[in-house]
């Protein structure tokens, strides 16, 4: 018998991800799965071709280790486009085996034991764990609800200057946001931006929705900010924007020094992100306008036929502006706890949804919420509208 436990020390702390849970139990219960954020959509039919030719043409050896070429082009002449700043596409991206790879691997790149990352809550699950393996240490703002669904989630300017100081390396900004649809506005980036500057910190920013955007919310990139340019890490992927969550294809866009680093961890994590789909990747980024309008649209849809129903089955709902989740307060049921809420939702109702103590560092502050996520087809969205009608019938109290 070994007598060491063999497991490292930062593990043990790790949960189980509750999102993944929740997508089991929607299987054994032949449950709609709102948890984990993935469309049940097709991809775009162009950027389908476009990996199917790649593998045709024996696009099947190990790319460039930080991406090939026309993709990095793409993504250079997209930021031009988008966030209206110059990037060199040689020196300053490195393609990721998805956004996950690259926020782990920009972390890796730039924190010391002892360094602290300030991250706001309720936050995209992985930002915790990312830190600590990475060595640092998490620092929490917290987020706060609207008071009525028309509001906006807003943070304290004291209690955010409060958490920088001299160890403070790096703030993770996710926007639009999972899981609270919040989109930061320029007000509050320039405010970070001046406390970046201040305390000399980095900004590492996930804008994987950023083409997800509802009632004329604007989209405003950290990079783009004065100042900003030379201490912000931007990450980004296919993953939201072209449907394609299994493709694994994402970047981190960063200063020549940055991205230097990013580009040594990567390597040695993973070499590369699949090639065949890079190339599908640059076909993706050539897209026309019109292709992320019809996005936005798309999901503004399903938003809107989501919300009149949970609203009706007596969550109340905080409104996404973007990203395509809604965040829910389900203190109107009487509950206390969201696990268990979010497993009999589950078991009766049949339908699946992410208990909100999985975005919140202290479990407690997330009982009253659950989360719902709407990247599905009308026919499941459906599906969901009818099961969550029984809810008032009696469903959940069963
Ligand atoms: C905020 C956020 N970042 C990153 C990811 C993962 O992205 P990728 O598939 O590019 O790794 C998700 C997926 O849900 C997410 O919500």
């Amino acid at each position: 018998m070994p007598t060491k436990h063999f497991l490292s020390d930062k593990v043990s702390h790790f949960t189980e991800s509750v999102i993944r849970e929740m997508t089991r139990q929607a299987m054994l219960h032949g449950a709609v799965n709102l948890a984990q954020g993935f469309p049940d959509f097709s991809a775009p039919a162009e950027i389908k071709k476009a990996a199917q030719e790649a593998v045709a043409a024996d696009v099947n050896q190990y790319a460039i280790t930080w991406g090939a070429k026309s993709l990095r082009n793409a993504i250079a002449r997209q930021m031009g486009i988008w966030q209206g700043i110059t990037v060199d596409p040689e020196k300053e991206i490195t393609v990721c085996c998805g956004s996950t790879e690259a926020m782990i691997s920009t972390l890796l790149a730039v924190c010391n034991a002892g360094d602290e990352v300030v991250i706001f809550e309720p936050f995209y699950e992985n930002y915790g764990p990312d830190s600590v393996l990475s060595g640092a240490k998490p620092k929490f703002v917290k987020l706060r609800p609207p008071k009525d669904d028309v509001g906006e989630w807003t943070f304290d300017e004291k209690e955010l200057r409060r958490a920088f100081d001299k160890h403070t390396k790096a703030i993770i900004l996710n926007t639009p946001n999972n899981p609270t649809g919040k989109v930061f506005t320029r007000t509050e980036l320039e405010l970070i931006r001046d406390l970046c500057v201040e305390f000399d910190v980095l900004a590492i920013t996930d804008e994987i929705y950023e083409h997800i955007l509802y009632d004329g919310t604007e989209h405003v990139s950290m990079v783009s900010l004065d100042g900003m340019r030379d201490r912000t890490v931007t990450i980004n992927g296919m993953s939201k924007t072209y449907s394609v969550t299994g493709w694994r294809v994402g970047w981190a866009v960063a200063p020549e020094k940055i991205t230097n680093a990013i580009r040594k961890v990567h390597d040695f994590l993973t070499v590369g992100a699949p090639a065949p789909l890079q190339e599908a990747g640059a076909a993706a980024l050539s897209l026309p306008e019109a292709y992320y309008m019809k996005l936005a649209e798309g999901y503004r849809v399903r938003r809107d036929h989501l919300m009149p129903a949970l609203t009706m089955a007596g969550f109340k709902c905080f409104r996404p502006r973007g990203a395509y989740y809604v965040m829910t307060d389900i203190s109107g049921f009487g509950a206390t706890d969201d696990v268990s809420f979010a497993r009999t939702l589950v078991s009766t109702v049949g339908v699946a949804a992410v208990p909100g103590s999985s975005f919140y560092h202290e479990p407690s502050a997330g009982r009253e919420r659950v989360r719902f996520h709407f990247a599905r087809r009308r026919e499941t969205l459906e599906a969901a509208v009818e099961r969550l009608g029984r809810i008032k019938a009696g469903a959940l109290s069963a």
